[in-house]
């Protein structure tokens, strides 16, 4: 059997289907309800904790723009805190901005790597404020204590998608309520068919990506990147599409949910991203943004800033390897001409895969390629890792 079909199936056996691994922790709660995405997670949270238009939020600076987009759309107001290069809150910038009709403190688990929660819950409660803990990248991490999180905050959301093979998937933790949140609401729907199918095939060609042989792969992550850098130039407006506020996951998600194997998919992005922090030596032009890793996180990418992103995706690309610069795009409402740090790392930032279907050779190779492009930026003409 050629190697690709090997690899294809022995993936799709162990990591994908394997029908005796439990779902982790946020699957088994009793106040979790499930929606289209992670933005529709957040509608629905924002409007369960009785916020009210004008209501004040406080939001880190470096953001998506996903999760801005929902908080305007909901008649909120954002003030925008800033955050420090260990990508934790600025506790004294945030003690200066809490004036009369401030309500929330919002605050986002980058890449998986929790933010220091018991200091956040402590702040919000001196300062008679909701947390909302935005855990879009943290599906299967757990904090420095060993605690899953997403439980903290008055209400926490996730991003199923960005970690399972799923069409779609949002999911909302409400600290106060015990009944599950959505699931009985008579105006929860299901999304569309012709929509799920389209997530759904979308899906399967993401998968498809890491199982695929060298030539292949490389094509395949031409196209996406230059899909992405397209998507980056645009300037329309995306907002928050209310007519999906109420739809719940597919069908279809509910079902992979039930057969994925989540501990698998867990450990393996642990491993990967260990292994090529190890390998990637980092350099004057190419710098590593995270530390290692403690027990319980669970990455979304490997990041690394880097003084021509450009060139780097364009380097890694040309070896056959997907990396993506991250969040580039800047939000109208975020004012980061005040904020230096957090409009270089939407300048500087690309992100490499760690995902479950790699092998610790293809990440050894992974950082080997980073390696190479590390010592010809800072020593023109070397070649070779
Ligand atoms: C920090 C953050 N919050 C919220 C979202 C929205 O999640 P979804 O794409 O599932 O709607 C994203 C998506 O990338 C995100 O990065």
């Amino acid at each position: 059997m050629p190697k690709f079909l090997t690899k294809g199936v022995s993936t799709v056996r162990s990591l994908h289907f394997k029908l005796d691994s439990k779902p982790l922790f946020p699957f088994f709660t009793s106040n979790v309800s499930f929606w289209y995405s992670g933005q529709v997670a957040l509608w629905q949270g924002i409007h369960q904790l009785g916020l009210k238009k004008l209501d004040r939020v406080l939001v880190p600076a470096y953001s998506c723009g996903l999760e801005i987009d929902v908080l305007l759309s909901a008649g909120l107001q954002t003030d925008f805190y800033r955050i420090k290069e260990d990508l934790t809150p600025d506790f004294e910038h945030l003690e200066a901005l809490c004036k009369p009709g401030v309500r929330v403190l919002y605050v986002t688990h980058y890449f998986g790597v929790s933010q220091p929660l018991l200091m956040l819950r402590d702040f919000a409660t001196d300062h008679g404020l909701l947390l909302i803990e935005d855990n879009a990248h943290g599906l299967y991490s757990k904090d420095k204590d060993g605690q899953w999180i997403g439980r903290e905050a008055d209400c926490s959301i996730f991003s199923l998608r960005k970690k399972l093979p799923i069409p779609d998937g949002g999911a909302l933790i409400l600290r106060n309520k015990t009944q599950d949140a959505g699931a009985e609401r008579p105006d929860c729907q299901n999304p569309p068919l012709n929509r799920v199918f389209r997530s759904g095939v979308l899906m399967a060609c993401q998968e498809l990506v890491y199982l695929l042989p060298g030539g292949i792969y490389q094509a395949i992550t031409r196209r996406k990147v230059e899909k992405e850098a397209r998507q980056m130039e645009s300037t329309d407006e995306a907002g928050f599409d209310q007519s999906q506020a109420n739809w719940s996951t597919s069908r279809l998600t509910k079902w992979i949910i039930r057969h994925v194997n989540h501990s698998h998919i867990r450990e393996s992005r642990r491993q990967n991203f260990q292994v090529l922090d190890a390998c990637f030596r980092g350099g004057k032009t190419t710098r590593k943004l995270l530390g290692s890793l403690w027990d319980g996180c669970c990455p979304w990418f490997y990041p690394v800033m880097a003084d021509n992103p450009e060139g780097l995706v364009n380097f890694m690309v040309s070896h056959g390897i997907w990396a993506g610069r991250f969040w580039a795009q800047e939000h109208p409402n975020i004012p980061l001409q005040e904020f230096p740090f957090e409009r270089l790392l939407k300048r500087q930032l690309v992100v490499l895969p760690v995902h479950q279907g790699l092998s610790k050779e293809e990440m050894r190779r992974i950082g080997c390629v980073l390696n190479m492009w590390s010592a010809k930026e800072t020593i023109p003409g070397v070649q070779n890792c």
